[in-house]
């Protein structure tokens, strides 16, 4: 098979090496990649955005498979492109990837079809928002939510009243995320434990892949402001085998049967971004993509070959199961200092061969300059997977291989799985 993978981040690349180790893979490309998957795959400059180059190429070359890695496309309505065109897509249609793309699109399908979920208002105009949180209704901490895409950036924690009305008039009236803070969700404040929970669905039938947890706040002990995540462990160390049935009945199951009842084709990934409160798991967001670093730390873990799986819900009939190894997957990443603010890029890195196949290295912002020397490009730059029977075992290795890495302002957190 010719397998296309859009996209170009750490979850590109441990999506390449994993469909790349299948026995059907004759050809694998990346639109348009980065340096760790250029060694790989043939890297193919096309952004992500630029539908009607990605389905020439397709064309051209006989892809058989083209897989979608990050949301933009999806919601901007790839996979309704290529299936105009006949050619074959792992990910959703516009309409289930408005389930990410619309926060309160999201929301109205929880609350009616009873996943568990804060509770929430919706906000067209910033004057009926701002005099609801001045009404001294709501309790704060609150969360305001842009309802469009934003990069990982739409969401605000309120810690007082000042603060809420400062992010309504940022999104709403300042227009921070463009279009996308046109429309808000003001919810209510989770406490608890997140985790993320995968699964591959044909609409019909899905598959749950290992579960696993995120480190989304740039510093330790999740302080400071949030970014697209910074390491990742898998499996998430407060999920036990009760708490994933509880999952499944009450988040999964449900979810299935609204996407039934409302008619949503829905053929991809779902990536349930949960809080484990005392009440039970409850729904933060969802995503129609796989999580980037949560991929880094479950594909690791799946034994075999997933090209099957994608492939045949691709072609609108799930086949085939994942099988789960018993190790414990740590996943640390490295950013450029001043991330998920401002940062410099083209710094040169140092980064030695692992000597162990239980050491894992997926590029993010990596590219090769014209010297041919690798260097930084984004804030995301490169990270670690270590595998291991155990999580001590596991970090220990992360960070032991991730000290051997070196660019001019390296940062990463140092509590990755610990805390
Ligand atoms: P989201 O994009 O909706 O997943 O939100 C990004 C992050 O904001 C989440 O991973 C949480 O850390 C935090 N967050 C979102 N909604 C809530 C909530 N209702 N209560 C507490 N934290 C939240
Ligand atoms: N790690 C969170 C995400 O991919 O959205």
């Amino acid at each position: 098979m010719k397998v296309l993978i859009v996209g170009g981040g750490g979850r590109e690349h441990a999506l390449t090496w994993k469909i790349s180790q299948s026995p059907l893979i004759e050809k694998i490309y990346c639109a348009p990649g980065n340096a760790g998957i250029s060694t790989i795959a043939e890297c193919v400059d096309i952004s992500p955005l630029d539908f009607d180059k990605l389905i020439d190429f397709a064309k051209k070359n006989n892809i058989d498979l083209t897989v979608v890695g990050p949301e933009q496309p999806l919601v901007e309505g790839i996979a309704d492109r290529f299936e105009e065109e006949n050619l074959l897509i792992y990910g959703p249609k516009k309409e289930g990837a408005i389930l990410e793309g619309s926060k309160i699109f999201a929301k109205n399908f929880m609350q009616k079809h009873n996943i568990p979920t804060a509770k929430y208002v919706v906000f067209n105009n910033p004057v009926d928002a701002r005099n609801y949180i001045g009404s001294g209704e709501i309790t704060c901490p609150t969360v305001i939510k842009a309802d469009g895409l934003a990069a990982g950036k739409g969401v605000v924690i309120c810690e007082n009243i000042v603060q809420g009305m400062n992010a309504i008039t940022e999104m709403m009236e300042n227009k921070r995320f463009g279009k996308a803070g046109e429309k808000i969700v003001l919810e209510e404040f989770l406490v608890g434990w997140e985790a993320s929970i995968h699964i591959i669905t044909d609409e019909k039938n899905y598959v749950m892949l290992p579960c696993a947890k995120d480190h989304k706040k740039i510093y330790d002990g999740e302080k400071g402001p949030n970014t697209g995540g910074m390491g990742a462990v898998s499996p998430s160390p407060q999920i036990d085998a009760t708490m994933k049935e509880t999952i499944r009945k009450t988040i999964v199951e449900p979810f299935m049967k609204g996407l039934k009842e409302e008619g949503i084709r829905f053929k991809g990934t779902v990536f349930f971004g949960l809080m484990i409160t005392k009440k039970g798991p409850f729904v933060l967001e969802f995503n129609v993509r796989f999580g980037d670093p949560e991929t880094q730390v479950i594909l690791p873990r799946i034994d075999g070959d997933i090209l099957p799986l994608l492939y045949s819900v691709a072609k609108g009939k799930l086949e085939g199961d994942v099988k789960m190894s018993g190790n414990v997957a740590v996943n640390v990443v490295a950013v450029s200092r001043g991330y998920p603010g401002k940062y410099e890029k083209g710094f040169e890195i140092e980064l030695p061969e692992p000597t162990s196949s239980n050491i894992l290295v997926f590029h993010a912002g990596t590219k090769l300059n014209e010297e041919g020397k690798l260097v930084t490009n984004g804030g995301r730059v490169i990270s670690v997977t270590a595998l291991a029977p155990d999580i001590e075992n596991a970090r220990k290795e992360a960070y032991g291989f991730l000290k051997q890495i070196k660019f001019k302002g390296m940062f990463y957190r140092k509590d990755i799985a610990a805390v």
